[in-house]
């Protein structure tokens, strides 16, 4: 099987081609990937020679058509991912995650090219922290940042596609994913990096945001899941049931690091935050039979922690410049 993996040298992109690499013997990897400030060979290292490497853009025509045409199966990870940057400069998020989608499916409806989207649970918005129902694949569309109406809009893309045309496709909605090789002005990474660099962890508001933590192996596997089973035309929930405020996260990467747990600062909020993810995974569960392998939230991120410290290497380049741009947007509101 020859696989297109868009995207690949980013967080979840890469991990996706080390554990494609590690147990599909059967599978032939093409990585297409822009190398933006999001992609790092590095993050292919070992994998590397295994891989035919392309460096362009999603949003190519001509160069996207080339490489479907020699796929069995599409995986569309490609795109501008942070919501902070979607509210400092929205425009690459509208070119990459909806034109880049735009591109992939007219050269899979072409080709006939079966095609598996990778998108994000923030499409739905957010829910209250009392509200007792999680997101479904029912639940309507909601989107709050440029970043996750892009995705939104990418998803739509997908299902017309599907309905007008035939496209053999499938979508996925994860809900926030940790592990290795997670760019350093994400969350955890974030505040690990600033633990290790002696600096206090910064958390948005009050810290009472929840997210619905899985580790990138298990949303990886529940892809390969959804390509081998999952029935065209329909959407898939990923999720491990892995709801932790942003307050406890801060609090026990301190601990696991040996600090004190209150050693953090809050700082200015995100614009437009939202509040909280949640994800019921039934569907792929029941249906498709996957399950999360990832069963402690403190296990993974303790073996994160570990990755960090032992891979200053790679996130050490990235590591001042996103520390430069947080410092232009945001103050420290209490310690
Ligand atoms: P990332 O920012 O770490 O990686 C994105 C990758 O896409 C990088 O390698 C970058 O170079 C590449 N890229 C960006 N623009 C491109 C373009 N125009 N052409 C070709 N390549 C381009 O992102 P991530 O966190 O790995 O997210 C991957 C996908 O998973 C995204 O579609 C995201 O919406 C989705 N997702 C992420 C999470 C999460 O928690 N990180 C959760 C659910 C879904
Ligand atoms: O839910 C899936 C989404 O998860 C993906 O679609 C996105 O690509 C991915 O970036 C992630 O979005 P979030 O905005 O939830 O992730 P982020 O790591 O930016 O922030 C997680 C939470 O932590 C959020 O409530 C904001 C807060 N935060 C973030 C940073 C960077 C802080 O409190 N302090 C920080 O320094």
């Amino acid at each position: 099987m020859k696989v297109l993996v868009t995207g690949g040298a980013g967080f979840i992109g890469s991990n996706f081609v080390h554990l494609t690499l590690a147990t599909r013997p059967d599978v032939e990897v093409t990585v297409l990937d822009k190398l933006t400030y999001a992609g790092h060979l590095a993050s292919l290292e070992g994998v590397l020679e295994q891989v035919a490497f392309v460096e362009g853009d999603v949003a190519d025509a001509d160069l996207v058509d080339r490489l479907v045409a020699d796929a069995d199966v599409v995986v569309h990870f490609a795109a501008e991912s942070h919501n902070d940057n979607s509210l400092d400069d929205p425009s690459p998020f509208v070119r990459t995650n909806l034109l880049g989608t735009f591109a992939l499916l007219e050269a899979v409806r072409r080709h006939d090219v079966r095609y598996h989207h990778i998108s994000t649970d923030e499409v739905y918005g957010d829910l209250e922290l009392d509200d007792p129902k999680k997101f479904t694949e029912d639940t309507p569309y909601n989107p709050s940042s440029p970043y996750s109406a892009s995705k939104a809009g990418s998803d739509l893309l997908v299902r017309a596609w599907v309905r007008s045309f035939g496209v053999r496709a499938t979508i996925s909605n994860c809900s926030n994913n940790y592990g290795p090789r997670q760019h350093v002005e994400k969350f955890i990474p974030r505040q690990i990096t600033n633990v290790i660099d002696g600096v206090r962890p910064k958390l948005y508001g009050a810290g009472l945001n929840v997210r619905d933590w899985i580790h990138v192996d298990d949303h990886n596997a529940a892809v390969w899941t959804i390509i081998d089973k999952g029935v065209t035309g329909e959407t898939y929930l990923i999720g491990a049931d892995g709801e932790v405020n942003n307050k406890d996260v801060v609090e026990l990467i301190l601990e696991l690091m040996g600090q004190e747990r209150d050693a953090y600062d809050h700082v200015t909020d995100r614009a437009g935050h939202d509040l909280r993810y949640a994800i019921e995974a039934g569907r792929l569960r029941t249906e498709l039979g996957w399950t999360p392998r990832y069963g402690s939230f403190r296990d993974g991120l303790a073996a994160t922690v570990d990755w960090y410290r032992e891979n200053e290497a790679w996130w050490r380049p990235m590591k001042e410049a996103t520390e430069a741009k947080y410092a232009r947007t945001q103050q420290v509101v209490t310690r």
